[in-house]
């Protein structure tokens, strides 16, 4: 099904109170999820956070132990098997043929979904261009890499042309040029008129990507916004300073507080401020303001929050803890 024979909704995902249950752990416990059409909508969330659990529910991967979803209006309990033909989920196809090579495999979905032996040939010839596996079509899977392995399962989920995209942690592990590649293959798809539902553990990703963000902690969504409304709620990115003549560190303060009109910090080196800046773009006003004045400086660096910041401003505690529970990436391989 393409993305125009779907129905006419504005809402991709309309899930409320979705609950999984495993044995005493509810790994999800009680999302309301709005993802509109069109649009990138980012799970933000450490390891272990329900993040997989809640798009295999969505899926249909998964029954629900709680709660109600639809996609595109379409009921995912009632009518499953219409949810699945509007839903790409990439890693259904980790089960690609290991002998084969890409070009045969992603050859062989298109025949499987129907798709004559042209189209498919043609198909697969584009997508093995899309996404930079040209030199790699004749080369056996069993061969491929982590970061191919990735692209091709994405590959293969597109050659339904399925008007929503799930994309579990599409580049966790990758290499950045991977990565790189993989958020333009993303832009693509929306720029095509999908929408893309990704889950991520990186701020910079979903940053980069999402028009908005949920983000998860625990089971629970703790936040949701744009990437702006989410950093604004932990105030502020800092513009770190070192002075060329530490004796004009009170000049520097003094252009700070009429700039910013708050109080910077100063750190143990001589010359060093860090600035607090309500918004990144102030750190030129600050420049300016010290150039005016005549003060020179040896570096200056803006720091933006990190995951940790976000999470530790909205949960209390940090994204890379482990603390109370037995995260594992293999207790996520179980349900993949
Ligand atoms: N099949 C399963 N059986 C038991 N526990 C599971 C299973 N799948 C996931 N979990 C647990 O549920 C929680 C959420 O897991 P998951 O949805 O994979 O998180 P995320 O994708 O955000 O890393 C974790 O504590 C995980 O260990
Ligand atoms: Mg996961």
């Amino acid at each position: 099904m393409n993305q125009n024979s779907s129905p006419t909704t504005e809402l991709a995902v309309s899930a409320h109170g979705l609950v999984k249950t495993f044995g005493d752990l509810r790994a999800v416990d009680g999302v309301d999820l709005e993802v509109r059409r069109g649009e990138v909508f980012g799970v933000l969330g450490p390891n272990g956070a329900g993040k997989t659990t809640m798009l295999q529910m969505l899926a249909t991967l998964l029954p629900m132990d709680g709660g109600r979803a639809e996609i595109f209006g379409v009921d995912v309990k009632q009518h499953p098997h219409v949810v699945r033909q509007l839903v790409g989920v990439t890693g259904q196809y980790a089960s690609v043929d290991e002998n084969l090579t890409a070009r045969e495999n992603l050859y062989l979905f298109g025949r499987l979904l129907g798709v004559d032996k042209a189209a498919a040939r043609s198909t697969a010839e584009d997508l093995l261009g899309r996404f930079g596996l040209q030199d790699a079509g004749d080369k056996q899977i069993s061969q491929f890499s982590g970061g191919m392995r990735r692209r091709l399962d994405l590959a293969a989920s597109l050659i339904a042309q399925p008007p929503l995209i799930f994309l579990d942690e599409p580049t966790t592990g990758l290499d950045p040029r991977t990565r790189g590649q993989m958020w333009e293959t993303i832009r693509d798809l929306v720029a095509q008129g999908c929408t893309v539902l990704l889950t991520t553990q990186y701020l910079d990703e979903a940053d980069q990507l999402a028009d908005r963000i949920a983000v998860i902690d625990r089971g629970h969504k703790v936040a949701e916004g744009t990437s702006d409304q989410l950093k604004s709620q932990v105030g502020t990115s800092t513009l770190q300073l070192r002075l060329l003549d530490p004796a004009q560190t009170g000049q520097a303060v003094d252009v700070v507080r009429r700039v910013v009109g708050d109080e910077p910090v100063l750190t143990p080196e001589a010359g060093g401020i860090n600035v607090p800046l309500p918004d990144a773009n102030r750190a030129a006003d600050v420049l300016i303001g010290l150039r005016e004045q005549e003060l020179l400086i040896t570096s200056a660096t803006v720091q933006k929050p990190t995951l940790d910041e976000v999470f530790m401003a909205l949960t209390g505690h940090g994204a890379g803890e482990d603390d109370d529970t037995d995260h594992h990436d293999s207790d996520l391989e179980a349900v993949r």
